[in-house]
């Protein structure tokens, strides 16, 4: 498909077919992805890929955060296990994590690189017909969470990305046309 329908095209998908994501197919998609620009060539970024029995781990240490945090004994183990089924059910999840340089600006730029890391995957995985959706809830910041998934310190959590064949693309959302954001000194 040509880049900029493909640009146009993309979703966040949240709804995923019952079907495994080829392992080998993502890491060849996350090895062209890490061609972005990146100032001082710090290439903060890895992958923490979880798929198959491998999404127990994060699933546990969900379970056990949303238990702790339900305050009615009788939903506790409910609340705990919706959120381990949610988890389960995902295809594959990514986590992205950044290691954060000292110097703020560095940190900064690393972010826009990383970002950038995951929008080209996003798309190249778009091109093979696999969606995904760039998830920041708020539990990728707890202890329980970052111990689980063996997050070291001086790494962040950039997101976790949900990735699977899609069962439903969501309309777009439209976009400003840029023509409205631009100043243009001729
Ligand atoms: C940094 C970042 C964080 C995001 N976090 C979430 C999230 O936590 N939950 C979610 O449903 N979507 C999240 N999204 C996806 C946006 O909601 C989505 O891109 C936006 O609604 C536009 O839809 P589209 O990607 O289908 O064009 C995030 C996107 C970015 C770039």
């Amino acid at each position: 498909m040509e880049l900029a329908q493909l640009m146009r095209d993309r979703r966040s998908v949240h709804r995923f077919e019952p079907k495994e994501v080829p392992v080998d197919l993502v890491l060849e998609l996350l090895d062209t992805a890490v061609w972005v620009p990146n100032y001082h060539m710090t290439q903060p970024w890895r992958f923490i890929v979880s798929c198959g029995v491998g999404k127990r781990r994060m699933a546990e240490a969900v379970r056990g955060m949303k238990e702790r945090k339900e305050t009615d004994p009788a939903k506790r183990q409910a609340a705990g296990q919706r959120f381990y089924d949610k988890i389960m059910a995902i295809p594959m999840i990514i986590t992205v994590v950044m290691a954060e340089d000292a110097n703020l600006i560095v940190r900064e730029e690393d972010y826009a690189s990383t970002s950038c890391v995951i929008q080209n995957f996003g798309l190249l995985a778009w091109e093979r017909g696999i969606g995904l959706v760039w998830e920041t809830y708020p539990w990728l910041l707890e202890p329980a969470f970052r111990e689980a998934m063996d997050i070291r310190p001086g790494e962040k959590v950039i997101g976790n990305l949900h990735v699977g064949y899609p069962a439903q693309i969501p309309a777009a959302q439209p976009r400003i046309p840029a023509i409205e954001r631009v100043t243009i000194y001729g």
